[in-house]
C-alpha cells in the first residue's frame, strides 16, 4: 500500500513538474484519516489569461493562487465533510472527484483508489481543474479485470516466443530467461493501471516444460515480476500445469484426490505465498488441446479445480479454470459431434461444485474469438458458480494486428447481451455478480507496444470496459484519442479526432464484411490463421466447418433437425436461435444450414449478402486508407508510417478475402451476382 502511495506521489509529481502545481500528502497533515491519502491539485490558468501556445494544462504559479490552494485543503476534515455523501464506502479501488472551492479533490479509502482517481484526472484534463468538473464516485463494476499472457519462457519452436502474438518479443522473457527489461515492465504496469487492469498471468496457458518450473525452482523470476506490477496494483498470476506434480517432483499420479499430490499442492503454494505474499492464483487449461487434467485419473473438472482452490484459499489466492474442453480429434465426417456444444456439455453440469475461490473462465462464444459468434450458454447455464468472461484482446482471429479492428463494439455488444431476454440480467452483469473479466493481451516488446498502433485501443477499451462494462465504444475511442494522440495539440484537432473515429469506429464490421460470412467463422488459413482459407478447416479434426455445397451453407445447430446446441440457451433464445424465421442474420449460419437463395432479414438472399458484404468490406478498406493518408502532418510520422505499412497489407489481404470467398461461393453456387461485378 505504502508503495502505491509513493507511485501516485511520484505520478502528480511528473504531471506537475514545470506547471507550478503542488502536491500534498495528505496522511502527514494532523489529524488526517487512512482514507485521506493525498489532495492533489494543478490550478489550471484561466483560459483568458493563456498565452497562445501554452499547453492546456498550463498552471497559475503565482504565490497568491498558491497561498489559496494550500489555505483551501489544510482542513482536511472540511474538505471530507463537504463531500460526505460522495466519500460513502468507496472500497478498494472507488474514489470521488469533487471540487472544493477551487480546487479538485480526490477522495479515496485506500491507495488503489487513488491511483485509478489520478488516472481519472488526467483523461478529463484540463476540465478535472475547472468547474465543470464532474462531481462523482467511481467505483469498479469487476474487482477483478485481468490479461492473460500468453507468454512462453523459452521461444517455442511453432509458436514462438509468445503464442498468438503479434507484437514481437515477450516484455517479461526471452530465450528461457527473464528479459529483466525493469523500465519497461514498469512502464507496462503504469500502461496497464491507467487502463483500469490489475491481475496479469505472467506466462502462456499451454505450459510447456520450462514454463512449469516457474511455479516451484524458477519462481523467482516471477517474484521479480510481481515487484515491478506492485507498485501499480496489479497483482501477479500464474499458468500451472494440472501434471505438476509429477513433472516437478516426480510423483507418481496428479490425481486430484490422492492425499500426496493435495499435499504437493499445498506446500508448493505456501512456498510461493511465502515468495510472493499478494500473489493471485493459478489459471488452468486442464484436458484441453492436449493439456494434461483430471481426465486421466477418471476425475472431473470440479475436482481438479477444487484440488487447486483448497491449497490456495488458505492466502486468499483464487483458480482461473478454463472451460475450453472439446474434442480436437474430432472425425469431420461425424455429423453429431458440435465443437459449440462442448463447454457447455462439460461443465453445466458442474455447477454447484466449484469451491468458492474458483472461477470457471469461459470464452465469451462457444467456439473460439471469431468475429461473430453468438453468446457461450455456459455464461447463463452455471448460477453456483463464479463465472470470469474470457475475451481476446491479441487479435488471432481478427487481422493480427495487421488489420484495424477496434475490438469494443463487439465487446461490448456481448456485455450487454441479456441470456434471459429483455429484463433479464446482462453477461456484464454475471460477471460483476461475484465473477471476472480476463482477456489474452496483445502487448509485446515492439516499439509500439502492440505492433499495429491503433491496436492499442483494444488494450485500453479491454480495461475501460472491464471496469464499467456500461461506456460506449466510441466514448471509448474519444478518450484513448485524446490520451494518445493529444488533438488540443494537432494543426488541426477536430480532423484529427473525426478521422481516427472515421477509420476505427467500424472498423471491426469491416472486417467481418470482407471475412467468413453470417457468423460461420474460420475460413482461415491453418495453424497461423491468417488469410483466407475457405475449405482449410473443412476436412480436419478441429470441429470447425462450414458445410458449403453446390446447394446451401451453413451448421444445422437446430434442436429439430440439427446438433441440439440451440436447447443449451434458456428462452427467449432458445426460440429465436431455432427459429429460422427469427434467428438474427448476422449469426444465421452459425445455427441454420440454408440454401443460397434464403432471404435474409435485410430483403437480400445469402449469396447476394456474402457478394455485397465482400465488395462492400474491401471498398471499406480502401476508404480507410485513403483517410488515413489525410493525416500526414498531423501524427508522430512514425506511427503513420507504421499504420500506412499495415494498412497496405490490410488490403492487400481484404482483397484476397474478397476475391476468394466470392469465387468460393460462385463456383458452388453457379449463381451470379447481381450486379454483374467480376467474381473470378
Ligand atoms: C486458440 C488458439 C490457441 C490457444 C487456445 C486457447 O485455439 O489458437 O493458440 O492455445 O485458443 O485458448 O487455449
Amino acid at each position: 500500500d505504502g508503495k502505491l502511495v509513493d507511485t501516485v506521489v511520484g505520478e502528480v509529481e511528473r504531471a506537475c513538474a514545470g506547471h507550478g502545481g503542488t502536491v500534498r500528502r495528505a496522511t502527514d497533515e494532523p489529524g488526517a484519516r487512512p482514507a485521506d491519502l493525498v489532495l492533489a491539485l494543478i490550478p489550471a490558468l484561466p483560459e483568458a489569461d493563456r498565452r497562445p501556445g501554452d499547453a492546456p494544462d498550463a498552471t497559475a504559479a503565482s504565490g497568491a493562487d498558491l497561498a489559496a490552494v494550500h489555505a483551501a485543503h489544510v482542513d482536511l476534515a472540511a474538505v471530507r465533510a463537504a463531500h460526505v455523501d460522495l466519500a460513502g464506502a468507496l472500497g478498494a479501488e472507488g474514489f470521488a472527484l469533487a471540487r472544493h472551492g477551487q480546487v479538485t479533490v480526490v477522495l479515496a479509502d485506500a491507495p488503489a483508489g487513488l491511483l485509478y482517481g489520478l488516472f481519472e484526472v488526467v483523461r478529463l484534463g484540463d476540465t478535472a481543474f475547472g468547474p465543470e468538473c464532474p462531481v462523482r464516485v467511481h467505483r469498479p463494476a469487476l474487482s477483478r479485470r485481468m490479461l492473460d499472457h500468453w507468454d512462453n519462457v523459452d521461444e517455442h519452436p511453432v509458436m514462438g516466443q509468445v503464442e498468438r502474438g503479434y507484437a514481437g518479443g515477450s516484455i517479461f522473457w526471452r530465450d528461457g530467461r527473464p528479459r529483466r527489461d525493469r523500465a519497461r515492465v514498469r512502464a507496462y504496469a503504469r500502461l496497464l493501471a491507467a487502463c483500469g487492469v490489475n491481475a496479469v498471468a505472467v506466462n502462456n496457458v499451454n505450459v510447456h516444460a520450462t514454463e512449469a518450473r516457474l511455479l516451484t525452482d524458477r519462481l523467482d523470476d516471477v517474484a521479480e515480476i510481481a515487484d515491478d506490477l506492485r507498485p501499480y496494483g496489479i497483482r501477479v498470476h500464474l499458468s500451472v500445469t494440472f501434471a505438476a506434480p509429477v513433472v516437478l517432483a516426480g510423483l507418481a499420479t496428479a490425481d486430484p484426490l490422492d492425499e500426496a499430490v493435495r499435499t504437493w499442492w499445498a506446500e508448493t503454494t505456501r512456498r510461493v505465498y511465502a515468495r510472493i505474499p499478494d500473489f493471485g492464483g493459478y489459471v488452468v487449461k486442464a484436458d484441453s488441446e492436449g493439456q494434461p487434467g483430471p481426465f486421466s485419473y477418471g476425475r472431473d473438472h470440479a475436482d481438479g479445480a477444487n484440488l487447486l482452490a483448497e491449497a490456495l484459499a488458505p492466502y486468499g489466492g483464487v483458480v482461473h479454470w478454463r472451460a475450453f474442453v472439446y474434442n480436437h480429434r474430432q472425425d469431420w465426417r461425424d455429423r453429431s459431434t458440435d465443437r459449440a456444444r462442448a463447454a457447455f456439455d462439460h461443465f453445466a453440469p458442474l455447477d454447484g461444485r466449484f469451491r468458492d475461490n474458483v472461477f470457471v473462465q469461459v470464452k465469451h462464444g462457444p467456439m473460439d474469438f471469431q468475429v461473430r459468434e453468438p453468446v457461450s450458454p455456459v455464461i447463463a447455464a452455471m448460477p453456483g458458480t463464479r463465472l470470469a468472461v474470457e475475451f481476446q484482446v491479441t487479435q488471432e482471429y481478427t487481422g493480427q494486428q495487421r488489420h484495424v479492428c477496434y475490438l469494443a463494439p463487439w465487446w461490448s455488444e456481448v456485455l450487454r447481451y441479456r441470456p434471459w431476454g429483455e429484463g433479464g440480467r446482462s453477461v456484464a452483469d454475471v460477471a460483476a455478480d461475484g465473477g471476472d473479466l480476463v482477456a489474452v493481451s496483445n502487448v509485446g516488446d515492439d516499439r509500439f507496444w502492440t505492433g499495429h498502433p491503433l491496436a492499442q485501443a483494444n488494450l485500453y477499451a479491454f480495461g475501460r470496459l472491464a471496469w464499467d462494462p456500461a461506456l460506449a465504444p466510441e466514448a471509448v475511442l474519444d478518450e484513448w484519442i485524446d490520451l494518445t494522440f493529444d488533438p488540443a495539440r494537432s494543426a488541426d484537432p477536430e480532423m484529427l479526432r473525426r478521422t481516427l473515429h472515421e477509420v476505427m469506429d467500424d472498423s471491426w464490421r469491416t472486417y467481418e464484411r470482407y471475412t467468413a460470412p453470417l457468423g460461420v467463422g474460420f475460413m482461415v488459413r491453418p495453424g497461423h490463421h491468417y488469410g483466407p482459407d475457405v475449405d482449410g478447416y473443412e476436412y480436419t479434426p478441429w470441429g470447425t466447418y462450414h458445410f458449403a455445397d453446390r446447394d446451401g451453407v451453413g451448421v444445422d445447430r437446430t434442436r429439430a433437425t440439427g446438433t441440439g446446441f440451440t436447447g443449451q440457451y434458456p428462452p427467449p433464445w432458445s426460440q429465436v436461435y431455432e427459429s429460422l424465421d427469427r434467428c438474427p442474420d448476422e449469426l444465421l449460419l452459425f445455427f441454420h444450414h440454408v440454401p443460397y437463395d434464403h432471404v435474409l432479414h435485410s430483403g437480400s438472399t445469402v449469396i447476394q449478402h456474402i457478394y455485397d458484404t465482400h465488395f462492400a468490406g474491401l471498398a471499406e478498406v480502401i476508404e480507410m486508407s485513403r483517410r488515413w493518408e489525410s493525416l500526414a502532418g498531423l501524427v508522430d510520422p512514425a506511427v503513420h508510417a507504421r499504420v500506412s505499412e499495415r494498412l497496405a497489407e490490410q488490403l492487400r489481404c481484404a482483397q484476397e478475402w474478397c476475391d476468394q470467398i466470392n469465387a468460393y461461393f460462385h463456383r458452388k453456387s453457379g449463381v451470379p451476382d447481381v450486379r454483374g461485378r467480376p467474381l473470378h
